[in-house]
């Protein structure tokens, strides 16, 4: 006998009913829980925003169930990029890869917050598939977080997040990759990763020029301000002085004299490092810590992405540019 990890045909049903209403849902995701609302209903997008306590000047990623579906919110510039895409999609989708894709002009403003890009992925998680495909439309989906918070990677995180301002958290149980997707800029044969994610640099190399956009391109998404923790957060060396009133964010090893310690991988495994850190950097968050220190990660992999979430958590460290809030 196993427990129930995914939710009852109802629970889809009902998120149906509420989307075509045009009220908002949390669901899971492969890679972080989002709040969906009807990409093409703007009152349902204006409660998005209002959720999470967002500015409506930052864009929202549309999440389709398939690549056939790309043509209603995205008007390829050429049959190149589109090839390209098609390549991409073969390979990644669905999966952890958003592209950044000229939008139709019928899809609202809102969720583009004017521009003329929109982000757009193929979720691999069956039950935000089921949905999409029951309600027929494409879903705007940020992460079910307030804004500038800890991503939620699991339904009760959403519950702690959002509970008291949306109807309904759709429970698909833990998410398999832990960190938001890789989100690519395409320029021609050139691929810029705006926010390295689960799809690695290197997965990405044969596909074109890749290049990760430095910290302070000025674009939606790298926003000025502090994100994560309410905590201070620090990154430290490994030869750290032990300190009894703070909490400890550890890769493999555990370390005595901290009021408390979290290890994202005793194996030293990034992919389960990244399934485990947005939850563990919440519980030392709730601690009676009065600071968080995290030790760096080994930057190759999935493990460039939990460095650039530590760096935009971590005001005035070496890493941290205090970057990034959604
Ligand atoms: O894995 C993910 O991508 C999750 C799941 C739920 O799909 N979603 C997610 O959404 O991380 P969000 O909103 O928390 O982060 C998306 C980032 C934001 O920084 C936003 O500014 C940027 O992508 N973004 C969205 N649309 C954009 C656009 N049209 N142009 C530039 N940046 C965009
Ligand atoms: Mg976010």
């Amino acid at each position: 006998m196993s427990a129930r990890i995914q939710p009852l045909d109802t629970d889809i049903v009902e998120a149906v009913r509420l989307l075509r209403s045009g009220s908002v849902v949390a669901l899971p995701s492969e890679t972080v829980y989002g709040l969906a609302g009807d990409a093409f209903q703007p009152e349902a997008l204006v409660k998005i925003f209002e959720a999470k306590g967002r500015p409506l000047s930052d864009p929202l990623i549309v999440h389709v169930p398939e690549f056939d579906w790309l043509e209603r919110i995205v008007r390829f510039e050429s049959d190149k990029q589109r090839n390209l895409v098609g390549d991409l999609a073969q390979a990644f989708w669905p999966g952890p890869l958003t592209l950044l894709l000229p939008k139709r002009e019928e899809l609202p403003d809102l969720v583009t917050a004017g521009s003329q890009l929109v982000a757009v992925r193929v979720t691999s998680h069956p039950v935000f598939r089921e949905v999409l495909r029951r309600l027929n439309s494409p879903l705007a989906a940020p992460s079910a977080n307030r804004f500038g918070s800890i991503s939620p990677t699991t339904a009760s995180d959403v519950h702690l997040e959002l509970g008291e301002f949306i109807p309904l958290i759709v429970d698909g149980g833990p998410c398999r990759h832990g960190v938001e997707s890789t989100i690519v800029l395409l320029e021609g044969e050139r691929l810029e990763v705006l926010r390295p994610g689960p799809i690695s640099i290197d997965q990405l190399k044969e596909f074109g020029h890749v290049s990760l956009a430095g910290e302070n391109v000025n674009r939606p998404g790298n926003l000025p301000g502090h994100y994560a923790p309410k905590k201070e957060l620090q990154i430290i060396d490994s030869d750290i002085t032990p300190d009894s009133n703070a909490a400890l964010l550890a890769f493999q090893y555990p370390r005595e004299g901290f009021q408390s310690v979290e290890v994202l991988s005793p194996t030293g495994d990034l992919l389960e490092a990244a399934v485990n850190f947005y939850g563990a950097l919440r519980r030392l968050d709730r601690s009676d810590a009065s600071r968080i220190f995290a030790e760096p990660v080994p930057e190759v992999g999935i493990g460039v992405a939990i460095m650039d979430r530590l760096g935009r958590a971590s005001y005035g460290s070496k890493y941290g540019s205090g970057h990034h809030k959604s």
